[in-house]
């Protein structure tokens, strides 16, 4: 399958591998990228810089195909060291760089300057054609459904897609939501080039995490995810645990006067002890309702082949039989 994606990245098949915060190693993204996808090692889960560089230069001794490194921009005060993360990519070779969160506006002539391919993800028609303004190669066009921050428009793929498709010029993927080749399939239907996934590439061999976590994707239904830290606009979809409640609950009592500080337990710092220890009731953690369509944990390149082959299928037989 060749779209505007895989001819921007150099890939075989247009799937791409979100950043996920304490999931996106190099050993994810080498399995995803040498499955014919383009995988994405997290840059901020890298305490520093050199981190970072040690991270891109072990991806590279497992793949030899291209990969990407995410850069989320957070609303801190106390920013990481964004210039110095650019450099390690910059330095590490790396050519593509998924950005999130802020406006990467401040960062593009860097990035740009060593001629790195840059997508932007995010949940409206209005930043995707602030992202194109301002020079962004590509779009990930991250719907409601998503695993993670879906913003507070709260609009679905089935409208959000087919209004990028409306306005933007750049190529955009479907992030949110997608699972199989029936949601390649409807996300090319709706304009966009190719789909990204997060939780999905959580339930598989190679992701570094604990198998507790993985295994809570496969039990989880399209249900069980819950919208927390909307009173104060950083909206996150989680998967519902005994942390979740609580914080629903602090939520429910406090209103518009809750704070970070009401939530910090929760959700501060909590991702290594999930992610790598397996505690699933310590905190929230990204997930999304895609959950409900994740029965199985295969390895990246079974997942990957058999999106390829279903969709192949449903294009070749299913639709084409309706004509
Ligand atoms: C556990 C987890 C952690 C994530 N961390 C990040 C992150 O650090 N930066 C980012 O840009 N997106 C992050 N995301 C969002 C994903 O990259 C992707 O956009 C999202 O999962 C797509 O929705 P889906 O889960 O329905 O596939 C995270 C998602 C999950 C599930």
């Amino acid at each position: 399958m060749k779209t505007r994606i895989t001819e921007l990245f150099g890939i075989e098949h247009p799937i791409i591998q979100g950043g996920m915060h304490w999931v996106g190693f190099a050993e994810l993204a080498a399995a995803v990228s040498n499955a014919g996808g383009l995988g994405t090692i997290t840059g901020l889960t890298q305490k520093s810089p050199a981190d970072l560089a040690n991270e891109i230069a072990k991806c590279r001794e497992l793949t030899n195909k291209p990969f990407a490194v995410n850069l989320t921009f957070l609303p801190t005060v106390n920013a990481p060291d964004y210039p110095g993360y650019i450099d390690a990519i910059v330095k590490g070779g790396v050519k593509i760089v998924e950005t999130a969160g802020r406006s990467p506006q401040e960062y593009m002539p860097a990035l740009k300057d060593a001629g790195i391919k840059v997508i932007h993800k995010c949940t409206s028609v209005r930043h995707s054609l602030k992202a194109q303004s301002i020079g962004c190669d590509a779009v990930s066009v991250d719907g409601f459904e998503c695993g993670g921050h879906p913003g507070e428009d709260d609009i679905p793929n089935m409208i959000l897609l087919p209004r990028a498709a409306e306005e933007l010029e750049i190529p955009f993927v479907a992030s949110g939501g997608m699972a199989d080749g029936r949601s390649l399939v409807s996300a090319m239907a709706l304009g966009a080039e190719g789909m990204n996934m997060g939780t999905r590439f959580i339930a598989t061999k190679e992701a570094p995490v604990h198998e507790n976590v993985k295994q809570a994707i496969v039990a989880a239904s399209e249900l069980d995810t819950r919208l927390v830290m909307r009173p104060l606009r950083n909206t996150e979809r989680v998967l519902n645990n005994a942390a979740v409640e609580r914080i629903v609950e602090k939520e429910k009592a406090l209103g518009d006067k809750l704070t970070f500080a009401d939530i910090i337990d929760e959700v501060a710092g909590v991702y290594p002890r999930i992610m790598q220890n397996g505690e699933m009731d310590l905190g929230a953690w990204s997930c999304g309702m895609v959950a409900g369509l994740i029965h199985d944990i295969p390895s990246c390149e079974d997942l990957i082949e058999r999106i390829m082959k279903q969709a192949e299928g449903i294009i070749r037989e299913r639709l084409q039989s309706m004509l």
